[in-house]
């Protein structure tokens, strides 16, 4: 990567792996969140700072500090369940993030990662040129960022990303929601049963991939569409990808119990979450990195969950 620094807004689940991705090639990373991120991006190469990026004064501050040449907006709030019982709290806030780095940094390459829950789940296939029409307030939390972006900063991208999985520790932190694999494949471990839908259906993507994606399309020189979209090559429903988590661990596959969604914290999620592409495999520099289906992803998880758990 050349010239300039790389700001990330959000240092949990995918900020954190974008961090370290990028700070293999680049030790000019800096991370931002309200509270430190469990792992110190000191460790891997990457500096934190701590920031509200709905402050606006707090933000250009920072920008006159650091005058990112990359910026990727990665913050929260994430919890689609969160969001459905505050709605205008998560609209306001990926709003006035997203309006705040296109005002102040305008002339940076500014990656934001959105969502499948802006299409309202109707599509098995929601290419790049489908019409969102978010059916959650999450979904039309995101959808109106990704517009605000768009109006003040056209070199921007939108990368729409499906469900995203990968490591997280069992005592991260009590409250915190984890990732569906991991839930999954902590509770498999210890012989607990598996509550997933059968008729949710998903196109799942590894937090590597998504962090080496970002990072290829921070790398282009050219000019990029303004949106993207990430799905894994397979569309699986919670069930089935909860099966082959199973499987990868050598966990009883009945562990996994299919049940409807709309009996689980699933019931305002699109039926369909499901992302695909017809522009992102024929970009140079991106096209060619191989995004991992669910057994594979597995295969490459199932060690690092089969390690000695800490105590919480
Ligand atoms: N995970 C997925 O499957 C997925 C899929 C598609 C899209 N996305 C999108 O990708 C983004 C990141 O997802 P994630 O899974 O990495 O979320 P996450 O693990 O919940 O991390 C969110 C990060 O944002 C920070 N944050 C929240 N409010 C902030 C604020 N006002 N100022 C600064 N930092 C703030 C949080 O730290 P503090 O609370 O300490 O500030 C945290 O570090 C989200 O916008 C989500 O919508 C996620």
């Amino acid at each position: 990567m050349t010239g300039g620094s790389t700001l990330i807004v959000g240092s949990g689940l995918i900020g954190t792996a974008t961090a370290r991705c990028l700070a293999r090639a680049d030790r000019r990373v800096t991370l931002v969140s309200r509270r430190p991120p469990a792992v110190s991006p000191g460790s891997y190469g990457a500096r934190w700072a701590a920031l509200d990026a709905t402050d606006v004064r707090d933000c250009r501050r920072l920008l006159d500090r650091l005058r990112p040449e990359r910026v990727v907006l990665v913050h929260g709030p994430s919890d689609v369940t969160w969001c459905e019982a505050n709605p205008d709290e998560a609209r306001a806030a990926h709003v006035a993030v997203a309006d705040t780095f296109a005002t102040l940094a305008p002339d940076s390459r500014i990656i934001m990662i959105s969502t499948d829950n802006v299409f309202d789940g109707s599509s098995a296939h929601n290419t790049e040129s489908a019409s969102p029409a978010p059916a959650n307030a999450y979904g039309r939390a995101k959808l109106a960022a990704e517009q605000a972006l768009l109006a003040k900063a056209p070199r921007s991208v939108i990368l729409r990303v499906s469900l995203v999985y990968g490591h997280e520790p069992a005592d991260a932190d009590a409250d915190k929601w984890l990732n569906f694999f991991a839930a999954c494949a902590h509770r498999l471990r210890r012989g607990e049963p598996v509550e997933a839908p059968d008729d949710h259906w998903t196109t799942p993507v590894l937090l590597d991939d998504v962090a080496e994606v970002t990072a290829a399309l921070l790398r282009c020189g050219h000019p990029l569409p303004p949106v993207l979209h990430l799905g894994g090559p397979d569309r699986v429903t919670r069930a089935e990808w909860a099966t082959a988590v199973a499987r990868a661990l050598g966990a009883p596959a009945e562990l996994v119990k299919p049940v409807p969604r709309a009996r689980t914290r699933y019931a305002s999620r699109p039926a369909n979450a499901c992302l695909a592409s017809e522009v992102l495999p024929a970009l140079p520099g991106v096209g060619d990195i191989t995004v991992r289906g669910v057994r594979e992803g597995a295969r490459l998880l199932a060690a690092r969950f089969t390690g000695p758990e800490p105590s919480a």
